[in-house]
């Protein structure tokens, strides 16, 4: 049984993927998956460990292009755009699909320079002004701007790990992304700093596309109204987050989300 690659209840998607596969050398990692990923909901990508959901995640900003030996097959669109057509930009591409990592990785720069550091690359600001708008901006919008208004020349690295994952998302902000992967973004935190997170993604749904992975079911119950099942390099299962949670259709996401293996 192939999973749904598109709920009928939603609008024209940000993304999609469709017969995707990825090889690390012969090894197949990602076996033909098709899926939409939407504007206006959180997607979440659960499953148990080592069964693709980051090497598929990789796959929708061209993270996998970094790995030597990583092969991808298949079409992967932005916005009804190829984006591995040879005249992509990947810089541009990586802006408009943003990530943010499982360990907080900010750079050893001020908060300033951190979030500041993107939109100097991409000429997004005119000026100081500008650049201090759009630095404060991201800031409030990544729920970090009080905490550190009056400390923005302290290096990022001084963070605790939440505010620093919090900066991330703001650097990621910053050159205003339209699609935002994150891969189990909550996985190093504490549970008050994870729910500082999930909050955030609340607040920043419908602004952008989210994609999270998270190998924590409650965490994706919580934050997703989609949810994608990955287990063994398949898509196994694509629905609401409510239906795969309460009624899924599949076998294999009942004994995952049961607690029967993973
Ligand atoms: N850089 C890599 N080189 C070779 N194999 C890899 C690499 N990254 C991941 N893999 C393999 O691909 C499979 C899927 O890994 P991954 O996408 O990290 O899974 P998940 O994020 O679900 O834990 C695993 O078997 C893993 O060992
Ligand atoms: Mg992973």
């Amino acid at each position: 049984m192939t999973a749904e690659t598109r709920l009928s209840n939603d609008a024209a998607p940000k993304m999609t993927a469709r017969d995707v596969s990825v090889y690390y050398g012969a090894k197949k990692a990602i076996d033909c998956v098709s899926i939409d990923v939407s504007q206006e909901h959180v997607t979440a990508f659960i499953g148990p460990s080592g069964c693709g959901k980051s090497t598929f995640l990789r796959t929708l900003n061209r993270m996998n292009d970094t790995i030597a030996n990583a092969r991808v097959d298949g079409a992967i669109e932005l916005d009804g755009e190829n984006i591995y057509a040879p005249s992509m930009d990947v810089v541009q591409l990586r802006a408009r699909v943003g990530m943010v990592f499982q360990k907080p990785n900010p750079f050893p720069k001020s908060i300033y320079e951190n979030v500041a550091y993107g939109p100097r690359i991409h000429g997004l600001a005119a000026g100081r002004s500008e650049m201090d708008a759009i630095v404060e901006q991201s800031l409030k919008r990544a729920g970090l701007w009080e905490e550190v208004k009056d400390r923005l020349q302290e290096s990022g690295t001084a963070l605790s790990g939440g505010q620093q994952q919090r900066l991330c998302i703001a650097r990621a902000i910053a050159v205003e992304p339209e699609v935002i992967l994150m891969d189990e973004p909550c996985s190093a935190l504490d549970p008050i700093a994870t729910a500082k997170i999930e909050e955030l993604i609340h607040e920043l749904r419908g602004r952008y596309a989210i994609v999270i992975v998270t190998h924590n079911m409650q965490q994706a119950a919580r934050v997703s109204q989609r949810t994608a099942f990955f287990h063994l390099g398949n898509l196994v299962e694509y629905g609401e987050t409510s239906e795969i949670f309460t009624n899924p259709r599949v076998e294999r996401t009942k004994d995952y989300i049961t607690g029967r293996y993973g």
